[in-house]
């Protein structure tokens, strides 16, 4: 295949995924993503909006200084400060990319920018001028593409090649176009501007549920770079799913005459990562990644599987990463054993993460005869791979009383800068009871937007996995928290919460 059949991958997990997910993701969380998007082998890693935040230009600025091989993007308006910011957070980078944008829709361009077209000519010419200035790889969108005056985009696009882009970008910014009129759309544009040496690039939105749909179309229609996410996080119905994408063009090579570098093998693993740290879960029926796309329930259907699996596989579930039979560990399992499962269900932890995930599935043996992988996983998301960064608030002990007569009552304690404090409380039910106490502990008063509990496999003895979010003031975050003790999980979880309260209010310079 000439290199006119390769499709560059451009990943906006980071940046137009989290700007969706209702918590933020430490900078730690995103250079772990941004290693795993490495090992999948994306062409572009879209690390954020510097300009947009501190913790957004830091997160890029980190991710450029430890992420090597692909190109690592900032998104920029087409203002000055942003694109000095952008310029600036990527300055340690191998490969850097700065991404401008500006909207060319009319309902846009009146509206939201009060611009007139001629204005927002003289405004992208300038902008791209500058970012060249600062970086050779500057790519160009015309925000809201889709609904835009096609021959004010051929001028658009022409004006933001001569002023030095060499990407340039038809979003569908609000998931409006349709697959056939969206081929035909790019194909139109492509031919028109005729730069046979630039990429072409589309960004689609899933409003309609299309997003995948529209990326494909463009491709046939002469793109050649696709933006998205993984698991499809994005606003509102969000963005085009990487997975999706990559296993249409892998898996019908036939009818697109076009693939991509990806190395599928890590899309099962990179999405756990994904849904983990965003706290963001898989609908089970989803596509490549869902925990049942390659579940085969019907009698009919099992049989033909047995007989040749191709009757009811288009692809493998090992060609995505699937890890296949939950193989449950217990106490004879070694060291080996374990750190072998935890590599198959796709982690990669460094040694020091070994030792400690190695000794915390040792006390759980001693709890619970069968570990099974999503004991595995919740107790790493848990202990291992979630980045608090500062815990001023821990759980030291706590009793919970529950029964058919009388209330809920917990007493909780808990440490804070050396000190330990106790506290009691009634409630609706335990957790709430344990909820009660804690809140008598703190100094403020954070409001629990979001609950859930989950176990971790269906046997009576999983994991329980608890998930929270927590609001103060403007400020939202999230905390996770797994144990044996369901009650002890949905404690944990709480104070991880209140723990990222901290250091996101700090970031933002809000008092608590
Ligand atoms: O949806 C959109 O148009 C965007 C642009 C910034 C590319 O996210
Ligand atoms: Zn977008």
């Amino acid at each position: 295949m000439s290199d006119g059949g390769i499709v560059r991958i451009f990943d906006t997990t980071m940046r137009d995924g989290e700007q969706a997910a209702r918590i933020n993701l430490n900078t730690g969380e995103k250079v772990q993503i941004a290693r795993a998007l490495e090992r999948l082998n994306v062409d572009i890693i879209e690390a954020g909006f510097p300009a947009s935040s501190k913790g957004d230009f830091d997160a890029v600025a980190n991710v450029a200084a430890e992420v090597r091989i692909p190109i690592i993007a900032g998104l920029a308006r087409t203002k000055e400060g942003d694109i000095t910011s952008a310029g600036e957070a990527l300055r340690g980078a191998a490969r850097s990319r700065i991404h401008t944008f500006i909207a060319t829709s009319p309902i846009h361009m009146e509206y939201k920018l009060k611009m007139k077209p001629d204005d927002v000519l003289k405004e992208l010419e300038r902008g791209v001028k500058l970012a060249v200035s600062i970086t050779p790889d500057v790519e160009f969108s015309a925000e809201d593409a889709s609904r835009s005056d096609i021959n004010f985009l051929v001028e658009v696009f022409t004006l933001a090649i001569e002023s030095g882009a060499t990407t340039l970008n038809i979003p569908d910014t609000v998931g409006y176009a349709m697959p056939h009129e969206f081929e035909e759309f790019c194909r139109a544009i492509i031919t028109r501007v005729n730069k046979p040496d630039v990429i072409w690039s589309v960004h689609c939105h899933n409003d309609l549920g299309l997003g995948v749909a529209n990326s494909l179309a463009a491709v046939r229609g002469g793109a050649r770079q696709v933006e998205c996410t993984i698991n499809g996080l994005g606003e509102r119905a969000g963005n085009a799913s990487m997975e999706e994408i990559v296993m249409c063009l892998r898996t019908r090579k036939d009818h697109f005459g076009a693939d991509t570098k990806i190395d599928t093998t890590k899309f099962y693993p990179t999405s756990k990562l994904v849904s983990g740290l965003t706290g963001v879960p898989v609908q089970p029926n989803k596509a490549i990644v869902g925990i049942n796309a390659f579940a085969h329930e019907a009698g009919i259907h099992q049989h033909g599987m047995l007989c040749n699996r191709a009757t009811y596989e288009i692809m493998t579930p090992e060609s995505v990463g699937a890890p296949g039979t939950d193989l449950h560990l217990g106490k004879h399992s070694g060291r080996h054993a374990f750190n072998e499962r935890v590599e198959t269900l796709g982690y990669q932890l460094t040694t020091e993460q070994s030792a400690s995930a190695f000794e915390y599935f040792k006390e759980l043996c001693d709890k619970k005869k069968d570990v099974s992988d999503g004991d595995i996983e919740a107790f790493l998301f848990d202990r291992i791979l979630r980045l608090t960064p500062e815990i001023r608030y821990e759980l030291r002990d706590f009793t919970v009383t529950i029964g058919s007569g009388g209330k809920p009552t917990a007493s909780i304690t808990l440490a804070h800068d050396g000190t330990e404090t106790t506290e009691a409380s009634v409630g609706n039910g335990p957790v709430d009871a344990a909820y009660k106490a804690i809140l008598k502990i703190l100094p403020f008063q954070p409001e629990l937007v979001e609950f859930h509990i989950r176990a971790t496999s269906e046997l009576a003895d999983a994991l329980g996995e608890a998930h929270v979010i927590l609001r103060y003031k403007e400020i939202k975050a999230q905390g996770r928290g797994a144990s044996t003790d369901i009650i002890e999980a949905t404690m944990r979880a709480y104070l991880e919460a209140v723990n990222r309260l901290y250091s996101v209010a700090a970031a933002r310079e809000v008092a608590i």
